[in-house]
């Protein structure tokens, strides 16, 4: 699900911001303040899966009663195919020139990415853009996505601990599917799955386009003589890469390949989004910048 828009969402901010009848139409007054959140997802398609963004919809309304939330989607694709269906999903350019025009003058915006990966980059370019137009908002800033520091890193290492199934024996295996970028980012997998196998040297953590694989772990897998796997998504919903890419009846899922490798498997469907642990994380990181107001 890579895409290459920064080129069209910069020209595309540009536009809003050229076209915009708020901007420089108030010389001279001052706005009464109006904070904002605006919540960034990849966003999914399925159904199934837009459960996760409810429920931190849910939280983050229940952490911050007082201010409105309005939610932006960073995938073309997942925009477009919503749209084709009479959903009418926001980018973060439209989501922000509609904040501005709804006169808010403080904004939040929360990425809820995995990773401070492309995807993120590129939202804190647009969100910077916004930043300087005269007139715009006062304030505007970017949180951190889950893990954005080594405080956050322990945070999730928790999280994932407390939320693995009670049946689950510690000779089971317990493999999360992150998505993975080619972005250096990508090292954070790793770097996480080192700090959970301190506590636990049966959890792993693998990416579906990214280091390592699923025939990474395999062999390691196979070596310590696990004979059951428990497959969980380490990305906010469990959409398509978690139901399809892990789960699936495909000869290259992670379920079939761990199946062919002697190994039996339990899935897990629920995205990170759907559990308070993680999603308690996102919302320190939406205080955090709330607070710099
Ligand atoms: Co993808």
């Amino acid at each position: 699900m890579k895409k290459k828009i920064s080129v069209i969402s910069s020209v595309l901010v540009l536009l809003l911001v050229l076209t915009l009848p708020a901007f420089g139409s108030h010389h001279g007054t001052v706005k009464p303040e109006k904070k904002g959140i605006l919540l960034v997802a990849f966003g999914s398609s399925i159904p199934e899966a837009q459960v996760a963004f409810e429920h931190i919809g849910k939280k983050v309304g229940e952490a911050f009663p007082e201010i409105p939330v309005r939610w932006a989607f960073t995938s073309q694709m997942i925009r477009k195919k919503m749209a084709d269906e009479g959903k009418n999903l926001d980018s973060v350019a439209q989501g922000l020139a509609n904040m501005a025009e709804e006169g808010f003058t403080h904004v939040a915006v929360q990425s809820l990415h995995t990773i401070p990966g492309e995807e993120f980059h590129e939202l804190k370019q647009t969100v910077r853009a916004f930043a300087h137009i005269p007139e715009g908002f006062q304030t505007i800033s970017t949180g951190l996505p889950l893990l954005g520091d080594q405080k956050d890193m322990e945070r999730v290492v928790s999280a994932i601990i407390s939320t693995i199934p009670e049946q689950r024996k510690p000779e089971d295996a317990l493999v999360l599917m992150g998505h993975g970028t080619p972005h250096g980012s990508n090292a954070f997998y790793t770097a996480l799955m080192w700090q959970l196998q301190l506590q636990d040297p049966n959890v792993f953590i693998g990416a579906v386009e990214g280091f390592p694989e699923i025939n990474d772990i395999l062999p390691i897998l196979q070596k310590r003589n696990i004979k059951k796997v428990w497959l969980m998504p380490f990305m906010s919903v469990a959409g398509d890469h978690a139901r399809n890419d892990m789960a699936g009846p495909e000869k290259d899922s992670w379920k079939s390949v761990l199946n062919h490798g002697g190994m039996n498997c339990e899935v897990i469907l629920r995205g990170t989004g759907e559990y308070d642990e993680f999603v308690e994380i996102w919302i320190d990181h939406i205080r955090n910048t709330l607070n710099r107001f």
